[in-house]
């Protein structure tokens, strides 16, 4: 990535591609977004896109696609099975990650339903860095056992650590003596650790487990869907990192897995998801589940169109000015807001900005999903919709008790290259003024609570009139629209 400087103005973070296909934007009114947001249950899921100003919901399937991947969705080899498309995607995946087979599914958690089936017994643990939802819902469905083995500062909100998603080796060692090597069914490492923040893994650290695993001859398997972010972070911040080219680390990460899987939805900017495998034991029996679940094992669910937008977008994943683009603007955006006292989640990690709700709204008490709260209102403000990360995306427990969650955190994503830095501002003023009048946000309570993935389809209510005294005071100071 060529060195950027501003000599006249301030240094802001620079796109490195040209807009040429754009979507027109709608606005709701302040009284449409009200009635908007109690229809939806104050569940942002449950939001209509065209009631939204800024989809900052998530990045999964809505990052801005090149003009390469375009042309080649046109140029699909539409077969059942044998498609030229399946036979490009499998060799970039087999260039990026140097792993002979692949099986295409229809996305990430196709994927962890797949390797669960194959892996898992019940009552086995499942080591991992940090869980996902639909992995946990995934391994719990199976009767499996989650242990999270992040390092102790990975649970910490504000740190300096530049690799807050590392694994804790010791404790993965203490684990295996404790359980026994035959009660594992397989470690699982998750780059770009969504949950905490989008917060990367190091290379050195990802070694060390490798290293463990081969001792005790334990399955070492890759999440590798927001490996784009963390090949940046690698790169610009790991020692004896900063020379290699972003191929060479994706190859040297790969070296150290038995299977890699991943969400095309995130990783390659396309639809879909994909699973790599070393050993062709893995691969046969995978091979056969496939057209039980999925589809045939050469389009996997997927269209062809989205496999050959993932053959390119793996290939554009090592080009280091396009993977930058989510970590430079998100960067930047933790920062304006940090420098205003709002307490973020730093450093800085990929996928978006995550404000800390716990400290944002420490009034509001987890079991009144504070990161649900914020959210609401700052849809109510400003027509942006982010997604809760805390309380609310745990299930409760088998007693049907509410499961606390260590970190109460609203995620803003940001979709590669979809916003421009005029609309970070707009939400960087929105969120600096919710957070001066954060006392006028209150809790929420479920009226219709489902058992499994509750974040998703679930409706609340606020716990009292809060909202009501939140806009009023928007309107004081803003008036009308947003
Ligand atoms: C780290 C991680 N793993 C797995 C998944 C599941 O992928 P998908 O949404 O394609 O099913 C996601 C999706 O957000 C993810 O972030």
């Amino acid at each position: 990535m060529p060195e950027t400087k501003f000599l006249k103005t301030k240094p802001v973070p620079l796109e490195m591609h040209k807009v040429r296909i754009v979507q027109k934007l709608t606005l709701p009114s302040l009284d449409e977004r009200i009635a908007i947001n109690t229809e939806a249950g104050n569940n942002a899921h449950l939001l209509k896109n065209e009631h939204v100003f800024l989809d900052m919901l998530t990045d999964s399937g809505v990052n801005a696609m090149s003009d390469r991947q375009l042309a080649a969705m046109m140029a699909a080899d539409d077969a059942y099975a044998g498609s030229a498309s399946f036979y490009r995607l499998e060799e970039e995946v087999r260039a990026a990650f140097g792993m002979e087979y692949f099986v295409p599914a229809h996305q990430g958690r196709a994927c962890e339903h797949l390797l669960c089936e194959l892996l898992l017994k019940p009552g086995q643990i499942v080591p991992m860095n940090h869980h996902f939802t639909t992995v946990r819902a995934h391994i719990l469905k199976k009767e499996g056992v989650l242990e999270e083995l992040l390092f102790d500062e990975g649970w910490e909100a504000q740190s300096e650590c530049p690799f807050k998603g590392n694994i804790d080796v010791d404790k993965l060692r203490q684990l295996i003596a404790k359980k026994g090597r035959e009660s594992i069914a397989f470690v699982r490492m998750e780059v770009g650790t969504n949950l905490i923040g989008g917060q990367p893994v190091s290379l050195e650290n990802i070694r060390a487990v490798a290293e463990v695993c081969r001792e005790h001859q334990l399955i070492y398997l890759l999440d590798a869907s927001l490996l784009a972010d963390n090949l940046y972070f690698i790169k610009a911040r790991e020692d004896g990192c900063q020379d290699m080219s972003i191929a060479e680390i994706t190859k040297q990460i790969s070296d150290c897995f038995d299977i890699i899987y991943f969400s095309a939805r995130k990783l390659t900017c396309s639809r879909g998801g994909g699973m790599c495998f070393r050993r062709e034991e893995h691969y046969q029996a995978v091979r056969e589940l496939t057209p039980l679940y999925e589809g045939f094992s050469t389009y996997g669910g997927i269209s062809v169109r989205e496999i050959e937008a993932m053959a390119v977008g793996l290939s554009e994943s090592m080009d280091e000015d396009m993977i930058s683009q989510g970590p430079i603007f998100i960067e930047e955006m933790t920062r304006l807001l940090t420098e205003k006292g709002v307490p973020m989640v730093t450093p800085a990690g990929g996928l978006g900005v995550h404000i800390d709700c716990s400290k944002f709204v420490p009034h509001v008490p987890p079991n009144q999903y504070p990161a649900a709260a914020v959210a609401c209102a700052l849809y109510l403000i400003g027509g942006i919709r982010g997604t809760e990360r805390g309380t609310l995306s745990e299930d409760r427990d088998e007693n049907g008790e509410e499961v606390i969650a260590k970190m109460e955190l609203l995620r803003l994503a940001l979709p590669r290259r979809v916003f421009t830095l005029s609309q970070i501002h707009f939400a960087v003023d929105r969120i600096i003024w919710l957070f001066e009048h954060s006392d006028l946000i209150g809790g929420l309570e479920f009226t219709d609570e489902p058992k499994i993935l509750r974040f998703f389809f679930g409706k609340l209510k606020p716990v009292d009139d809060w909202q009501e005294r939140l806009i009023e005071q928007y309107r004081a100071d803003y008036g009308e629209g947003l």
